[in-house]
């Protein structure tokens, strides 16, 4: 028999989740308002997916529901908004263990994103870690962001990097890889998918060799997430990070997965409000996971936006759309080649939609602002990736980048674009 409190405690049975609606790119982009907006009077064309990408109404309609509703600070206070927001920021980090299968929410650390996600585990685990002599393993297609917090550490430590390198269609060189392990490894740290080149490195395979010699993986998943479904625990790695806003949730918030194991004897990053059990002048205990990285009030709204975009993404055909995008990366490599004097780098077998390239040796940055007065956006320069440029030997490229709401329209206003400027440059 049931007490008046089981009917005050019993929820409904949850909705089962209904199957997405196939894939059809027409109504996906009516789910992105800035898609139809016009730019130099032209239908905007947006191909710089890579370095951020459009925002679905859903999630535009999540933020501006937190400001107007929920707005408080979370894990402080016990009114009925704290008690919202909290709940709130809390289920999207539930959101996030789930779409990449982590084993639990308190391996999901919020920070701003995929640089701050490698600068923490750098200056927890790294200082910790990795001592004079020891040597770090990153490969020669890293972005940045997956260099220099490493060179920094090498720097303070004495420890030195040792780097993967790729062939000319941006593959790694899995056989010199394993030549590189020696008894100071303490680390392996690598790109899922290429920024530039588009490449999908082999990273359940890297996991498995670094594995083999005892060595921790850290992937950086920031061009991977908006474009594949990823599962840390299928890829055995320790850590995972990426940025909310490659993946359609706002800017400023991102994820650092860490394995429960690693994370819970790992120092803290910062100090601060919400990472502490017990604070005097003589000692200090520190929180548990996760709160334990997240000094501070953190990015409340941009959490719950990445957890609509989850949701976005779930409700969606994502399988289907990936296939879209494959057949369109496809009819974009063969028209490209149409172009005279276009030289593509990376033409890797397994590759996602980027595209980068020279034209004849008109700077990148006349080629992106020829475009632009066509309405197309592209991103032009070194893309933060000056060993790509340097293995290349090039100092900047063009970059069109593919999202799944971009069409075959897009591909044929970049080509006529590029032809607009070969006319220009003679
Ligand atoms: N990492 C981003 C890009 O590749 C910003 O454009």
């Amino acid at each position: 028999m049931s007490s008046p409190l089981d009917i005050l405690t019993l929820q409904p049975p949850e909705p089962a989740a209904r199957p997405a609606p196939p894939f059809d790119v027409r109504r996906i982009r009516a789910d992105f308002p800035i898609l139809g907006q016009q730019v130099q009077g032209q239908p905007l064309v947006y191909l710089d997916n890579g370095a951020t990408a459009q925002k679905p109404r859903a999630v535009i309609d999540a933020l501006s529901h937190y400001y107007t509703d929920q707005n408080a600070n979370v894990h402080r206070g016990v009114h009925h908004l704290s008690q919202i927001a909290t709940d709130a920021y809390e289920a999207a980090r539930r959101k996030v263990a789930t779409f990449i299968n982590a084993a639990s929410d308190r391996e999901i650390i919020f920070v701003r994103g995929t640089t701050e996600g490698i600068n923490l585990i750098a200056q927890t685990f790294g200082r910790e870690q990795i001592g004079e002599g020891d040597e770090i393993i990153i490969t020669e297609m890293e972005h940045h962001s997956n260099i220099v917090p490493w060179w920094m550490l090498c720097r303070e430590k004495g420890a030195k990097l040792r780097v993967i390198p790729m062939n000319d269609r941006g593959e790694l060189c899995l056989d010199t890889y394993q030549t590189l392990f020696t008894s100071r490894t303490k680390l392996v740290s690598i790109i899922h998918i290429s920024n530039v080149l588009g490449t999908v490195n082999p990273v359940r395979e890297i996991v498995q060799i670094a594995h083999a010699h005892g060595v921790p993986v850290h992937i950086d998943g920031a061009q991977a997430v908006p474009h594949q479904r990823v599962d840390v625990r299928a890829l055995g790695c320790e850590f995972y990070t990426f940025s909310g806003h490659k993946m359609f949730a706002p800017t400023g918030i991102g994820v650092l997965y860490g394995s429960e194991t690693y994370l819970d004897t790992m120092p803290p990053y910062q100090g601060g409000g919400s990472m502490i059990q017990s604070v005097d002048f003589d000692n200090i205990t520190y929180g548990n996971l996760p709160n334990k990285f997240e000094a501070g009030t953190p990015n409340i709204a941009g959490s719950i936006g990445l957890g609509a975009a989850i949701d976005y993404l779930n409700s969606i055909d994502f399988d289907g759309a990936a296939k879209y995008e494959a057949n369109l990366l496809e009819y974009a490599h063969d028209v490209l080649r149409g172009v005279p004097d276009l030289k593509m780098l990376g033409t890797a077998e397994c590759k996602v939609g980027v595209l980068s390239f020279t034209l004849s040796d008109i700077h990148p940055h006349d080629v992106g602002t020829i475009l632009d007065q066509a309405g197309v956006a592209v991103r032009a320069g070194h893309h933060c990736a000056q060993p790509v440029m340097k293995h290349y030997d090039i100092p900047a490229a063009t970059r069109a980048s593919l999202s799944f709401y971009n069409t075959r329209e897009d591909i044929d206003a970049l080509v006529s674009g590029l032809h607009t400027v070969r006319k220009i440059f003679g």
